[in-house]
């Protein structure tokens, strides 16, 4: 498989075209961002965990019946993915609150939740990612009500999947952010990423952040932290 022409820059990946029309190949990035971009840093290292953080995720998620967008990891920074359109919503599944939850709700952090929450924001940089309901997301045409309803279980299902796979290694999930987007005739696949940038992941026996949260609130270094959560799903794939 050929690496083609740049198709997209995000924050934290390249996505290249490839000779294959339904295959793009991916190149994590060293770059951390917050605060929709505010907040901006060269870190290297970080691009290789993520990508091979993400891959072990997938490659989970697809054994629990999944669908993913992932096809194969490529390097260490690299991995095949299959073409989709994204859908521009971030869907977040909250099971313990924290971060924009907290704040808003004045609900301390570490508050369980009784059942997980999921939440849309609209993707669109220029408004910061306004949170938005199941009318706006109609409004503005970026799903169907069919499509809402797939987003909300395929999240939940993930919540799942991901609580299991991250208790068997001694992290509790507290939250993340999953993407999806459209095959050609319409099947929704899971799609970007599944790593410490994209989910709050507290240590179950000392509650240490082993996610971004070590960069958005300047708590240290996250190398050293990303690399523990992959060196934990390696182990427990052995
Ligand atoms: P929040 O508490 O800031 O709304 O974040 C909820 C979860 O979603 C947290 O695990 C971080 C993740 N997230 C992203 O991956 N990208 C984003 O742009 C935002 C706002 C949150």
């Amino acid at each position: 498989m050929e690496k083609g022409t740049l198709l997209y820059e995000g924050k934290a990946k390249q996505l290249f075209q490839t000779d294959d029309p339904e295959v793009i190949w991916v190149e994590y990035l060293n770059q951390a961002t917050a605060l929709n971009g505010a907040k901006k840093d060269q870190i290297s290292g970080k691009g290789e965990l993520n990508n091979q953080i993400t891959g072990l995720i997938f490659d989970f998620l697809e054994s629990k019946g999944i669908s993913n967008h992932f096809i194969k990891r490529l390097s260490t920074n690299e991995q095949l993915i299959q073409t989709v359109d994204i859908i521009p919503l971030e869907v977040v599944v909250r099971n313990i609150a924290a971060g924009s939850f907290s704040r808003r709700l004045a609900i301390p952090e570490g508050t369980p939740l009784k059942t997980p929450i999921v939440e849309f924001y609209y993707k669109k940089d220029e408004l910061d990612d306004p949170m938005v309901v199941d009318d706006h997301i109609r409004t503005l045409e970026l799903a169907t009500t069919d499509e809402i309803t797939q987003l909300r279980q395929m999240a939940l299902e993930v919540d799942d999947a991901l609580i299991e796979l991250f208790d068997s290694i001694d992290i509790r999930l507290v939250d993340f952010k999953l993407e999806f987007g459209r095959q050609k005739d319409g099947t929704i696949l899971l799609a970007d990423e599944v790593s410490p940038d994209t989910c709050r992941l507290w240590d179950k026996k000392t509650n240490e952040h082993l996610d971004k949260d070590i960069y958005r609130r300047d708590l240290g270094d996250i190398i050293p932290v990303y690399q523990e959560v992959l060196n934990r799903l390696e182990k427990r794939g052995e």
